[in-house]
C-alpha cells in the first residue's frame, strides 16, 4: 500500500503560494493544434510576439524596446554574456542574489561589490558609497536589484534617477523581479526608458504572477541596446504556451491585487510578531519575502525544529547575514502556521 507523503511547506524560494489566476489555466485548456505545431509568424508583423506588443502598450514604449526571455535568470545571463568579457568590471550589490556573481564568473568579469547597509528597521542602498565606487572603478556594467533579494529594500524613484544620471557611461541593469508587490505604478518606467538609453529593467512573471514554472520574463530596454536586441533575437519565435499564459495573467490584475493585499497584511503580521521576540529583528521589505535576524545560538535548533515539522524557510549562510532567515510570504494559513511554530519552539527552548 502506498503511504501518503507528508506535505512540505516551502517558504524558501520566493514562490507564489496562492498560484496563478484561473484565466492562466483557461489559456492552457483552450489551446489549439496550430499553436502547438507551428512556429509563430510574428516576426513577419515586425514584432517578437503578442506578449512583447502587449507589454509595450502597457508600459507606453516601443515594442522593439521590449525583450523576452525564459525568466529574469535568462535575461540576466544573456545581458552579461552579451556585454561582459574577460577582465571587464561589473558592480554588484554586497548582499544580493548569488546568481549575479555566478554569471559574472562565467564570463571572467571582475566583480566589484558596492554597499547595501543595515539601517534601524531596513537595509538601504548607500547611494554616495555606490557612486564613489562607480567613479573610481569605471565599471562596464552595474547591477542594481530593487527590491533586493534577500534584504527586501528598494531604490525610490529619486534615488534611481540620481544613480542613472551619474552612471551614463555604463550599462545599468535594474533587476525588478519583485517590483510589483509593493508598487503597481508603472508610469515612471516610460520616462526612465526614454531618458536613459543605457538602462535595462528586468521584470518577470515568476513572482507577482505566480508563474515561476512557466519560465517567462521580460526587460524594458533603453535605446542603446541594439547589441543585446540582436544577441537575444529569436527568428523562430518564443514559447507560444508561455506567451498565452502570461497574457492571461496580465488580464487578471484584480485576482493578483487581492492576493497582494493579503500578503501585505501578513508581511505586517510577521514584522510585528518577530519584532516582539527577544533577539529577533524583522526588516522592512518591499518584496514577497522578509528577512529576519535571529539569535545566532538558536539557528541550528530552529532549523531542525522547523525541518522536522516539514516547514522550509531559507537559513542564510553568507557573510554578514549568517544569523538571518529569509521567509517567503505564503498563504495566510502557512504564515500563521510558521509563526506559531517559531513561538512553540521558543517556549520549548526557554523551558530547557
Ligand atoms: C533578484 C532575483 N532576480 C531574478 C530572479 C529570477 O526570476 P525568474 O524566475 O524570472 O528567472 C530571482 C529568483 O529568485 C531573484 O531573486
Amino acid at each position: 500500500m502506498e503511504t501518503k507523503k507528508a506535505e512540505i511547506t516551502y517558504l524558501d524560494r520566493n514562490e507564489h503560494q496562492y498560484g496563478p489566476a484561473p484565466a492562466c489555466f483557461d489559456a492552457l485548456k483552450n489551446l489549439n493544434s496550430e499553436t502547438l505545431r507551428e512556429y509563430s509568424r510574428d516576426h513577419m508583423l515586425g514584432i517578437k510576439s503578442p506578449l512583447s506588443l502587449r507589454l509595450a502598450n502597457d508600459y507606453g514604449i516601443d515594442e522593439k524596446n521590449v525583450m523576452l526571455g525564459f525568466g529574469g535568470e535568462d535575461i540576466l545571463k544573456q545581458t552579461i554574456h552579451c556585454y561582459i568579457h574577460e577582465g571587464d568590471k561589473i558592480m554588484i550589490p554586497s548582499y544580493s542574489w548569488w546568481y549575479y556573481k555566478k554569471i559574472a564568473d562565467e564570463v571572467g568579469g571582475i566583480k566589484i561589490e558596492y554597499p547595501i547597509v543595515e539601517g534601524e528597521d531596513s537595509f538601504y542602498y548607500d547611494i554616495e558609497g555606490m557612486l564613489k565606487i562607480y567613479d573610481e572603478q569605471k565599471p562596464k556594467l552595474v547591477l542594481i536589484s530593487s527590491p533586493n533579494n534577500p534584504t527586501g529594500n528598494r531604490l525610490d524613484f529619486n534615488q534611481l534617477k540620481e544613480v542613472l544620471n551619474r552612471m551614463k557611461d555604463a550599462v545599468v541593469v535594474m533587476d525588478e523581479a519583485y517590483s510589483l508587490f509593493f508598487n503597481d505604478d508603472k508610469s515612471y518606467l516610460k520616462d526612465i526608458i526614454n531618458h536613459f538609453s543605457n538602462v535595462l529593467i528586468i521584470r518577470t512573471f515568476s513572482k507577482f504572477y505566480g508563474l515561476a514554472g512557466v519560465r517567462i520574463g521580460f526587460a524594458l530596454m533603453g535605446k542603446n541596446h541594439e547589441q543585446l536586441s540582436m544577441f537575444s533575437a529569436r527568428y523562430l519565435g518564443y514559447n507560444r504556451l508561455s506567451e498565452r499564459i502570461a497574457l492571461a495573467a496580465l488580464d487578471s490584475q484584480e485576482y493578483y491585487n487581492d492576493i497582494c493585499k493579503k500578503m501585505a497584511a501578513d508581511m505586517e503580521m510577521f514584522r510585528t510578531e518577530f519584532n516582539k521576540l527577544p533577539g529577533f529583528k524583522a526588516y522592512k521589505s518591499y518584496a514577497n519575502f522578509i528577512l529576519v535576524k535571529i539569535p545566532v545560538e538558536l539557528k541550528d535548533a530552529l532549523k531542525k525544529y522547523l525541518t522536522e515539522r516539514n516547514m522550509v524557510v531559507k537559513f542564510m549562510a553568507e557573510d554578514g547575514l549568517f544569523n538571518h532567515l529569509r521567509i517567503t510570504i505564503g498563504t495566510q494559513e502557512q504564515n500563521q502556521m510558521l509563526m506559531q511554530m517559531v513561538k512553540a519552539f521558543l517556549n520549548e527552548a526557554n523551558k530547557s
